[in-house]
This record gives structure tokens, sequence and C-alpha cells, in this order.
């Protein structure tokens, strides 16, 4: 028996699924509110004879490990996971596999209980709550933070040791869980005497704390976090995402800060849809794990240096994942909780939030002028290395317009540095041309470095060269990555094959188009008259649909949803057809 059949024999999924929404028996089923999409009358039914859920709204089905595995966003190993932490169930594997979860179970479970006692003690701690208070943390907020307090010294920390005994903890197992560290003579921790922050990982595990002083004459640093271990590590841990990950998910938005205090100042105001980093700089993994719930992600940073620093390390890092930053830089020496306390018009800053890559072309190009020489060449090679990257011509060619004006270097100069850039690093698109790729696309002479723009050009050259292709590859759903007028033409052209399934001829396109539209294709057509053959045209539009394989996949989601609810019954059968045609074409060439 696998892990999953295992798990599934040992639950029953009406008791899971009822902790996230009642259920009440109709029939054979059970029925409920589905947890999934927003609803009136229930539809998300439960088969406890089949073992499988459905939703008569959304469609999202499945079994039990699969539910988890979706609500919970998290792969089915995890899932299974999870099922067996929560409800105890032991795991019949092998050894060392047994060992390891065993190991990692007990981890999170003294975790657990060590968050639980601390957060009882601070209830019973007038001065700590007179502290939190002060920064206007009241009782709500330390409830649903689950914020604790470690007292100090060797009488408290004695009190903390014989409690945790009572719950099979051993001082062994806390100084291994680094919340107590051995010293000469006695244990003590670095944790005493500070505010403490639980911090839970995606799937809401206690896996380490912060903690934070709170005497005006306590002079040890400010914060002190647990030690990285295996199942601690700050890169790719986010305070709060636990607890509002639906709520990201559900507006499509996450507000990224710095501090803890940060984050619980924005929930209080209403923000839910907060998380912060855990004191160190975001990181790749982040922004990966944050765009697995949302598309956009809003940075809450402090208007000062460091704070301008992180940002354009942001800058030069976002390219890699599919989510659209913006940044709303604070006024200097502010924070969102301070800033929130003062009554600041936070709505209003959220409202004028700027794209990563103006605020990065900005604070580049700020006092450009009066610097060095060598100081200017940085900068200037800087802005480039971020702006080649980015994948959509016409934003490229805007930041690059904006750069040269605030910079005072010619467009066509920084162009060319750009274009230069792409070609000197062929897959510096991250690995979107692979090895293979490119000697195959060596073998039809087509460029083997193409930058988008290049990419995009190639294509829409193609198609004015041989309109018929447009329909027999899906070009359709590329049709927002092409620049403005090359959009506009290209819609004509699928609006006209739409009417007339049984073929377009050139003339009849071109008649449609506008007067500086056809003189446009005319243009391309006077330069490039060449067909391209199938397969080279196939591998260009591969090439496109890789890049923007996520973007396509979200486009068509949405599509379907709103299918969904206008009760579009043929247009649903004919995106989702689509869409798997697509994807079926994309896993066949290995593409996602
Ligand atoms: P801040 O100094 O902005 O902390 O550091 P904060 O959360 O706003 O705390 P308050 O407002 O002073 O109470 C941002 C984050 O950096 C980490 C913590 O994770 C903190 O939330 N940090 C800061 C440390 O790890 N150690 C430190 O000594 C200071
Ligand atoms: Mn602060």
């Amino acid at each position: 028996m696998n892990i999953f059949a295992h798990i599934k024999s040992k639950l029953s999924i009406l008791e899971v699924i009822n902790s996230y929404t009642t259920l009440k028996k109709a029939g054979l089923y059970w029925k409920g509110h589905c947890p999934f999409h927003s609803e009136k009358t229930a539809s998300f039914t439960v088969s406890p004879h089949k073992d499988i859920f459905y939703c008569f709204g959304c469609h999202t089905s499945g079994d039990l490990v699969s539910f988890i595995s979706q609500i919970e966003n998290c792969s089915p190993l995890e899932a299974a996971q999870f099922l067996a932490d929560r409800y105890n169930i032991e795991l019949p594997t092998s050894v060392s596999y047994a060992q390891n979860t065993q190991k990692k179970k007990r981890y999170f479970e003294i975790c657990t209980i060590v968050a639980d006692w601390c957060h009882k003690k601070l209830l019973s701690c007038p001065p700590v709550l007179r502290y939190l208070a002060s920064r206007s943390i009241e009782k709500p907020e330390s409830d649903y933070f689950h914020l604790g307090y470690l007292p100090g010294g060797p009488q408290a920390l004695r009190i903390f040791i014989k409690q945790m005994a009572q719950n099979n903890i051993l001082v062994e197992d806390l100084i291994q869980s680094n919340i107590l560290v051995k010293g000469k003579r006695t244990v003590y921790s670095p944790f005493e005497e500070r505010i403490i922050f639980p911090i839970q990982d995606h799937i809401g595990r206690y896996c380490g704390f912060g903690g934070r002083t709170f005497k005006p004459n306590d002079d040890r640093p400010k914060y002190y976090n647990s030690r990285e271990n295996d199942y601690f590590i700050k890169g790719s841990l986010l305070f709060g995402l636990d607890l509002a990950k639906k709520r990201i998910q559900k507006t499509e938005i996450a507000f990224l800060v710095e501090g803890y205090t940060d984050c619980i100042a924005m929930i209080k105001a209403g923000y839910h849809n907060t998380i912060a980093t855990l004191g160190t700089s975001c990181t790749e993994e982040h922004l990966k794990i944050l765009s697995r719930y949302t598309q956009e992600l809003i940075v809450l940073f402090d208007g000062d240096k460091a704070g301008q620093h992180a940002l354009v390390r942001l800058a030069s890092l976002c390219w890699q994942v599919t989510l659209d930053l913006k940044v709303i830089p604070l006024p200097t020496n502010e924070d969102p909780a301070s800033f929130l306390e003062k009554g600041g018009d936070l709505a209003s800053l959220i409202n004028d939030a700027q794209d990563i890559f103006s605020f990065f072309v900005a604070t580049l190009a700020k006092d450009f002028a009066t610097k060095p020489l060598m100081v200017k060449l940085k900068q200037a090679k800087k802005m480039i290395d971020v702006l080649h990257k980015i994948d959509d011509p016409l934003k490229r060619d805007i930041l690059l317009q904006r750069a040269s004006e605030a910079m005072q270097i010619p467009f066509s100069s920084l162009q060319a540095a750009a274009t230069a850039k792409d070609r000197e690093t062929p897959a510096s698109t991250g690995d979107l041309i692979n090895n293979t790729d490119r000697k195959e696309s060596e073998a039809n002479s087509t460029p083997n470095n193409a930058s988008q723009a290049v990419l995009v050009n190639d294509v829409f050259c193609a198609i004015m060269n041989d309109i018929a292709i447009f329909n027999k590859h899906n070009v359709k759903y590329l049709l927002s990555f092409f620049p403005p007028q090359m959009q506009k033409i290209l819609m004509v052209l699928n609006t006209k094959i739409e009417k007339e399934p049984s073929g377009v001829s050139f003339s009849q396109f071109f008649d449609e188009l506008e007067l500086n539209d056809r003189y446009y294709v005319s243009q391309i057509l006077l330069k490039e008259t060449e067909k391209k053959d199938d397969h080279v045209f196939e591998y260009l539009i591969m090439q496109l649909q890789k890049r923007h394989w996520k973007a396509i996949a979200h486009a068509i989601k949405k599509k379907i949803e709103r299918a969904k609810q206008e009760n579009n019954q043929e247009h649903i059968i004919q995106l989702l057809q689509d869409f798997m045609a697509l994807k079926k074409k994309m896993v066949g060439k290995n593409l996602i």
C-alpha cells in the first residue's frame, strides 16, 4: 500500500473536509458550500462511499489527498504528510524515511508546544501586554498571530523546563531545537525576556521563532530569530503566509513587508493579505512561493537607502517569476507600522504603487548627471542588465526611453546595448532556450539568441507572409505578447478567420485593415517576403509559448471561469479543448 492509500484508509474524507466547510447529508452525498470558490447556494458534494469530492459550481474534484493539496496549496506528498501529522497517523515506510519523518514531526511538535506555552504565558504577563498595547497590538492581534512571551532568569526557565517535561519534551530536545542553549554551568535561552513571534510554514506548522526585546534597558540585539535548520529556512519562509494565503488567492494581491510588527499592523488595518520576510532580503524562492498564490505582489519598503537597495535587487530577480511587482516606497524613516500608526493614508499610496521597473529606472537615474564617469558607466550597465531581460518589448522600450531621458544617453545607444546584451547571453532569459533547442534552431537557421522582440517580430512577419498559419498554430493565445500595432492587426485577422472558417485570403484580410496598419504590413512584406517552413514557424511559436506559458495558462483559466459564470457551456468546452491541446503540445515538446 502506498502512502496515499494508507492515509486514505485511516481517515474519513467527510471528517477531514468537514473541518473546512460544513457538510450536511443529502441522500447518498453530503453537501456544503464550496471552499474553493464563493457561492450562495451549496454545490460542493462529498461522497463517502466513493471517497471523492466534487463541486458542481467550479468543477473542482478529487480524493482526500488532492483536496488537501489544493486547499493548502502543497504537493500531494506534503498533503499526505500534513494529514499524517494532523491526525497522528503512523506512516509505514522504510526505516530511514520513517526516521526522518519522525524527526521532522518531533521538531514541529516541540515548536508547537513551545508556541502554545509562550502564548499562554503572555496572557498572564501585564508588562508585556502593556508594551504590546503601546504598539497597538491588542488581544485580537496577539491571538491571531499566537504571539507569546518567554520569561527570563534561572527560576523562570526552571519552571518552563519542568512544564515542557510534562509534555514529554526534554532539555535535550529544547537544546536541539535551539530554544535553549547550554551555557558553562546552566542552560539559558536566547529567547528569554523576549516577545515571541512564532513562525509557521506555508501549511501552518510551527517551525521557528522570532523574539523581540521590549524592556527599555535591554541592550541585546532587538530581535533573535531561530537558527536555520532543515525545517527552518528563512529564504523560503514568509511570516504570516499560512494565515494570509486564502486572502491572497481571493484578492489576487499580496503585500510584502519587512518586519513582523509591520505585518501585524497591516493585518490590523485590514490588509489581511500581508506577509513578511524574516529579517532577510526577499529571495527568488520567496517570489516563486508567492507566485503560486497570486500574480501581483506589492512591496512596501522603508524609503531609505537600504530599502531602495533592496528594491533594486528585487527588480533584477522578479523577471524570473510570473509576478507583477509593484512598489510603495514609504516616507523616509517610516515603516508600514509607524506609517499606519500616524494615520497615514495607505490606500492612496497603494493606488499610486509604482511598477518595479519604473521605480528601478527612476532610482538608478536619480542625480545621474552629477555622478563621476565610472559610476555613470556602472549604473548604466546595471540598468541594461535588468531591462534587457524584460519580455514585453514595448515595456522594455518605454523604460529604455525613460532611462535615456533621465541619463541623457541616446535611446538608440541604450537599445543597442540591450540587444548586444541579449546576444552576449543567449540563455539569459532563464533556461528558455536550452542546448538542444539551440542546436535545433541553428539547423533551422533561426536566430539562436532570439530576444523577445526579435522572436515576436519573426512570428509576425511569418504570419503576414502566410496568414493560414495563424489558425494552425494557436497563435491567438499569444496576442497579448505582441506590441500594440501588431496586436491590433492580428486581432483583425483573428476576427476575420473566426467569421469565415472556410478560409480567408490575404486581400480579404488586408481590406479590413485601417490605412496606417496597411502601410505597416506592406512595409513588412516589402522587407521580408519569405514564407517560413511550417516547422520553423512552430519552433518560433513554441519558444514564445514557453516564455509565456504561465501567463497563457492563467489567462485561459480566467476565461474559463468567466465562461462558467456566464454558463456558456460551448465556450467552456472550446476553451478547455484549446487549453488541453496547447498543454499537450507543450508537454510533448518537453517545454513545461
Ligand atoms: P525592523 O527593525 O524593521 O523590525 O526589522 P520591526 O519588525 O519593524 O520591529 P519594531 O517595529 O522595531 O518592533 C525588520 C525585521 O528584521 C529582522 C526581524 O525579522 C524584523 O521583523 N531583524 C531586525 C532581526 O532579525 N534582527 C534584528 O536585530 C533586527
Ligand atoms: Mn518597525
